[in-house]
């Protein structure tokens, strides 16, 4: 029997990118969204929707902000006991901090627990799907499945392939990264809400013949994401260079390998070659903001405004471990701040679709998720935007939703999160 629900509140939905025109243009604000066998069922004025439905349960949220729950494009469970720690910069950090957690992923039973740990903590910040890379472990990625599927989540996740530079321990080769990688796609890829991400770390972590490998397997298995990193800090990409001699960029390396495509993610990129911002807006392929994670490991300064004015496709994340929060609404401070060094202020729908439809789109889930619009899945956050006395004393004087809700942007966290609901069902 189908059970039909409406929840009450300000009801944020995109009709187009706000990159495109004016930014506040692409957004409506209605007063109640149904919701239904796990899917938006209305969307529309209180009185309709109880009309149309009348035996439906409905949960007023008065003034607070409904919208499509967050969706990080670029993360890292494994990483999420790792979070946060002190005073090295990306390669340094890798083998400090990174690989030596990624080790013990061996353990399927701990790989299960980091797993549990890691959607609860994201689903308290109102994040309901996450591309996440595992560790080189097939265990590691049959632990964040489980866990999602059990949930009615909607992850997409592969298998951390690395078989250079990389301890012992934590290093696969050609073939395995091939199989494992295969075997694990045939048995997950498109099972309820999940699908597999082929997932080579980046670069100097995979030979010239994994990067092969893995890009034959993404051709023959094109429906497929490929997630991998690009261009975070300066001195990876002069490592790069040394590595591939003839590549003629840091993007030539995966280029060449048959690991540029339109399903492509690209997390950082950063300082990238004017051949390199050619070549991925010509193939459609995704570029990830990962905003705390580049203030924090010190990476640089991403170009949001020059990269959206040429049109490419960008999502936003958290980069766990490697950000400093599990909070999209941190992000989104953070990709503000990042703008304001780099002379733009982004508006407060720009950030909210970057952080919903934008990482969606990225992800090529936006017919799906990352927007509250009839027949999409049922992923919802509810935004309190007062959620503490310094948020709400400055909330208080706001002209418009914009102004209200930028404080909880730029200073909320899981308090803001009132609600969520992934499949419609509340978490
Ligand atoms: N580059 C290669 N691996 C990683 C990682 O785990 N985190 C970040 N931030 N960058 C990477
Ligand atoms: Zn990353």
């Amino acid at each position: 029997m189908t059970t039909t629900e409406i929840l009450t509140g300000r009801v944020l939905s995109f009709t187009r990118s706000p990159f495109e025109a004016a930014p506040e243009a692409g957004a409506e604000i209605h007063e109640a969204v149904a919701v239904a066998d796990g899917k938006v069922a209305g969307l529309g004025s209180a009185a309709t929707l109880r009309a149309a439905h009348p035996q439906a349960p409905v949960t007023d949220h008065g003034d607070r902000l409904i919208l499509a729950g967050f969706v990080d494009a670029h993360a890292h469970y494994p990483q999420a006991a790792i979070i946060a720690s002190w005073g090295k910069r990306l390669i340094d950090w890798l083998n400090t901090y990174t690989f030596p957690e990624e080790m013990r992923f061996a353990d399927p039973d701990y790989a299960a627990e980091i797993a549990a740990r890691y959607l609860d903590l994201t689903a308290a910040h109102g994040t309901t799907t996450m591309c996440s890379f595992c560790t080189i472990h097939p265990e590691s990625v049959e632990a964040l499945f489980a866990q999602a599927q059990a949930r009615g989540q909607r992850v997409t996740a592969g298998k951390t392939c690395m078989d250079r530079n990389a301890p012992e321990g934590l290093r696969d080769t050609v073939q395995s990264a091939h199989d494992d990688s295969k075997a694990l796609l045939e048995r997950w890829h498109g099972v309820d809400r999940l699908s597999y991400a082929i997932t080579p770390r980046f670069s100097p972590t995979s030979t010239p013949e994994q990067l092969e490998a893995l890009g034959a397997l993404w051709a023959a298995h094109p429906d497929c994401l490929m997630q991998t990193h690009l261009s975070e800090q300066t001195d990876e990409i002069a490592w790069v260079r040394s590595l591939y001699p003839q590549a003629r960029d840091y993007l030539d390396t995966y280029e060449a390998h048959g690991l540029l495509g339109p399903r492509g993610l690209y997390g950082h990129a950063i300082h990238l070659e004017p051949r390199e911002r050619d070549r991925l807006r010509e193939t459609g392929a995704a570029l990830v903001h990962c905003p705390t994670s580049n203030t924090f490991i010190g990476s640089g300064l991403f170009d949001m405004a020059g990269l959206m004015a040429e049109g490419q496709r960008v999502g936003l994340a958290t980069d766990t471990g490697g950000g400093s929060s599990f909070s999209m609404l941190r992000t989104m401070a953070a990709a503000y701040e990042i703008g304001q060094l780099r002379g733009t202020a982004l508006h407060p729908a720009q950030l909210l679709w970057l952080a919903t439809c934008g990482a969606a789109q990225a992800l090529h889930l936006g017919d799906r998720i990352g927007n509250i619009a009839v027949g999409m899945e049922a992923d919802l956050v509810v935004l309190d935007l007062g959620s503490t006395p310094a948020i709400a004393q400055r909330a208080e004087r706001a002209e418009d939703l914009w102004e209200a809700v930028f404080p909880t942007i730029m200073m909320g966290d899981d308090r803001a999160v009132a609600e969520v609901r992934i499949g419609g069902r509340r978490v």
